[in-house]
């Protein structure tokens, strides 16, 4: 894949690691449509920030709680924009803790609209744009989701679940369109989580260090251009998840 002149969506884009993907793809020359949920500040920026590497970027809020609506509402509006996409980056999520007692009906609908429905219709929008055309999906997964450990319910089965989605639609969309997924390990801290308690997961992987969004961003990159690659997750974690 040539990304000189491609165009891209980053989901979650305007923050933290979907706004470091979105930089590194500017950076290569890739116009980039930033979706954000209520980070608008911050997504003005990103506009800003990548316009001033050189490549056409726009924005577009969407409520991934709706997950059919906000999907189409994307694609729209960068397929407006920009023409037609042909990089799609799912990011966005939530991460919230749980158990099987301790969750609610509410938060499980949360986790499964923002992390594994929006990420699914924004695919079937973004292959239908496409109209046969080449192109590559690379989704945001965890680590958390081939193996599973207690503590955040609904989050691990929604990404569990959008493991899943890569494989399979690595083969249903093959030739065209080739999918992956990036499972990050401890990159940033959760929302909540202090500097301390998340340097202590450095000595939960082999290499004993935490990671990086530039990290993540290249790993997104490397999937990108690597063109016999399809349906592979491929783990950014200091080996985390063989532990
Ligand atoms: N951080 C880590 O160490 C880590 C580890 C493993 C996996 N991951 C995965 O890597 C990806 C990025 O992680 P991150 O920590 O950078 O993510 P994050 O900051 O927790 O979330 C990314 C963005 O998702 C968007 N979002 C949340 N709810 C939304 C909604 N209802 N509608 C639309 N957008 C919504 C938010 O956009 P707005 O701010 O605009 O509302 C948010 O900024 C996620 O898929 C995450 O699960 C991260």
């Amino acid at each position: 894949m040539i990304l000189t002149g491609a165009s891209a969506i980053v989901t979650g884009g305007a923050v933290r690691i979907g706004r470091e993907i979105g930089r590194h793809l500017a950076q290569v020359g890739v116009n980039v449509c930033v979706h954000y949920g209520s980070s608008q500040t911050e997504a003005d920026s990103a506009v800003a920030e990548f316009e001033a590497l050189g490549v056409r970027a726009t924005s577009v809020s969407a409520n991934f709680a709706e997950p059919v609506t906000a999907a189409n509402q994307v694609v729209e509006h960068a397929t407006r924009e920009l023409g037609p996409i042909s990089i799609l980056i799912n990011s966005a999520a939530i991460f919230e803790s749980g158990t099987l007692s301790d969750t609610d009906e509410q938060s499980w609908d949360r986790h499964m609209n923002i992390n594994l429905k929006a990420p699914f219709f924004v695919t079937q929008a973004f292959q239908q744009q496409l109209n046969g055309q080449s192109g590559a999906v690379v989704n945001i997964v965890d680590w958390r989701g081939e193996k599973p450990v207690p503590g955040q319910v609904a989050y691990t089965i929604s990404k569990a679940g959008l493991i899943a989605q890569t494989k399979l639609l690595a083969q249903e969309l093959g030739p065209q369109i080739r999918v992956n997924g990036i499972a990050p390990g401890a990159i940033l801290p959760a929302p909540g989580e202090s500097e301390l308690d998340f340097q202590q997961k450095a000595s939960l992987n082999p290499l004993q260090t935490t990671g990086s969004p530039s990290q993540i961003a290249e790993a997104t990159l490397y999937l990108l251009l690597s063109e016999f690659v399809t349906g592979e997750i491929l783990h950014v974690t200091g080996g985390q998840q063989l532990s």
